[in-house]
């Protein structure tokens, strides 16, 4: 048996899979967020140690095995999260999210001081408020004291892998999101340091995602119930993981993952590509690759807030049940999602959303398509950007809550002229993460013949031609909203 740990932002999932790829056992435990001003988002990073090792707890003494037929575990990530360490590698505050946005001012510092052309050169990535490094510079500037003491930091689930096996370590796809990463040289930014005024050994020791850093250890498995043998792997970032544990380990493979926030993902087998910082360019959890992403902010968010809004008392199936009856174009409504900015491909922190070309005979059911569509067209602005830049884009796996509406992934390979594969079951980056310990224990030569023992193909959506064309057309208006709104809300 392998573990797999998914410390996402609002809960950690632990998937336990046999060697056949089954879900062997399952459960889940959740932490608050912190908002402690307009802006902030924090965790503490106890309560993700406190809530895993309840649920290793659980896993052990529910679940269908010993803790010594567990060979394996390893990790998925929220990414960017800032976790700084003193001396004795204790946090010195509580660590600060990818959705804290209270970092504008170090992201224009950073722009000032390094200039888009070098930090595109050395990154890869645009300065985002969601970032490491403009939370490491935030902390620098506004709790120096605190500062001082710092001797290392860690991302979220790298300080989780330390707290079970006193190793200190990062994984390279995750360390491509701190924005401290030479991403070509696949080494820590000397240059980026030194601009800052960073000590260069704040930086951990690097290692690849498969590789293992130590064994649980004795006082872990004493509460935990683990064994003290079971091998630990470094893990990944959750999107790096989200995209292994969908298969997406060649070149031409794309991910479409709409939860609450929508990614579109495509693999990369070098690290030299130009994307001009429109899309995130980051490491791959597997050996030897990179991937390429562009993120819409409020995808599933959306149409839950649609839903809040307007539809709160009917369930979801009902809600979106006459939609099937409204054809492509919504009858003339067009909706942009911007209700939270965006980034991808326009970096906007401030545009807002629009409804556009409402008519007195429309229902609920064109809005909620409407709404549909216009958070495709924003993953669909994601994935022209990567045809643009010469991708063959034929085919993506769909996941994730946007994933379980038949009528929506037909849509999708409509929007995106593609054909639109949905696997059996899908439980998002802890397969990723468990497929990493599986890879690592030695059960498989490659990732690949893990995915192909692990992931089934349950359907594939076709683009239908005439609807591909109304989209098409559709999609130029669509691109245009931006344009014509943006100084809305300047
Ligand atoms: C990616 C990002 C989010 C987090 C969520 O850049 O900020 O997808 O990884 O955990």
């Amino acid at each position: 048996y392998v573990i797999g740990i998914d410390l996402g932002t609002s809960a950690v999932k632990l998937l336990l899979f046999n060697k056949q790829g089954d879900i062997a056992y399952q459960v889940s435990k959740n932490y608050p967020l912190i908002q402690g001003k307009n802006g902030y988002s924090e965790q503490e990073p106890e309560a993700w140690v406190q809530q895993t090792f309840a649920g290793l707890r659980q896993l052990i003494q529910e679940g269908p095995c010993s803790a010594q037929e567990i060979e394996g575990i390893s990790f998925s990530g929220q990414m960017h999260g800032l976790v700084l360490l003193d001396e004795q590698n204790k946090p010195l505050r509580n660590a600060i999210l990818w959705n804290d946005t209270r970092t504008t001012e170090q992201c224009r510092q950073i722009y000032q001081a390094v200039g888009e052309e070098r930090l595109l050169r050395i990154t890869k990535n645009p300065a985002l408020e969601g970032f490491t490094l403009p939370k490491i510079l935030w902390v620098k500037e506004h709790e120096p004291e605190l500062f001082q003491q710092a001797k290392t930091f860690l991302l979220p689930k790298d300080y989780l892998r330390y707290r079970m096996t006193g190793e200190v370590a990062m994984d390279y796809s995750d360390a491509a999101g701190t924005l401290l990463l030479d991403m070509e040289k696949g080494q820590w930014s000397d240059e980026l340091c030194r601009i800052f005024e960073l000590n260069l050994a704040l930086c951990p020791l690097l290692v690849a995602s498969y590789d293992q850093t130590g064994t649980v250890m004795p006082e872990v498995a004493d509460e935990t119930g683990l064994s003290a043998q079971t091998k630990v792997f470094a893990g990944g970032a959750d999107n790096a993981c989200g995209a292994v544990g969908s298969g997406i380990l060649a070149d031409g493979q794309t991910l479409c993952s709409i939860g609450t926030s929508g990614v579109i993902l495509s693999y990369e087998a070098s690290s030299d590509k130009d994307f001009n910082g429109k899309v995130h360019y980051f490491h791959h959890a597997a050996p030897d690759a990179y991937y390429t992403m562009g993120v819409t902010l409020a995808a599933g968010y959306s149409l839950s807030w649609f839903k809040e809004v307007f539809g709160a008392e009917s369930s979801f199936e009902e809600f979106v049940k006459d939609i099937e009856t409204v054809e492509p174009g919504s009858n003339g409504l067009l909706f942009t999602p911007y209700i939270v900015g965006e980034r991808s491909p326009h970096a906007d922190a401030v545009i807002r959303g629009s409804f556009i070309g409402m008519d007195s005979s429309h229902r609920q059911k064109e809005f909620v398509h409407s709404v549909m569509e216009g958070i495709t067209f924003s993953l669909n602005d994601s994935v022209e950007i990567f045809r643009e830049n010469g991708k063959n884009i034929h085919s993506i796996v769909s996941t994730g809550g946007g994933a379980k509406n038949e009528y929506w992934l037909q849509m999708q390979a409509n929007i995106f002229n593609a054909d639109i594969v949905k696997l059996s079951s899908e439980q998002g980056p802890g397969v990723g993460a468990a497929m990493l310990a599986a890879y690592g224990c030695g059960w498989f030569a490659t990732l690949k013949d893990c995915a192909d023992q692990f992931l089934q193909v349950d359907r594939v959506y076709s683009p239908q031609e005439e609807k591909v064309q109304v989209y098409k057309e559709l999609f130029a208006i669509y691109q245009d909203v931006y344009h014509q709104t943006n100084s809305l809300n300047e």
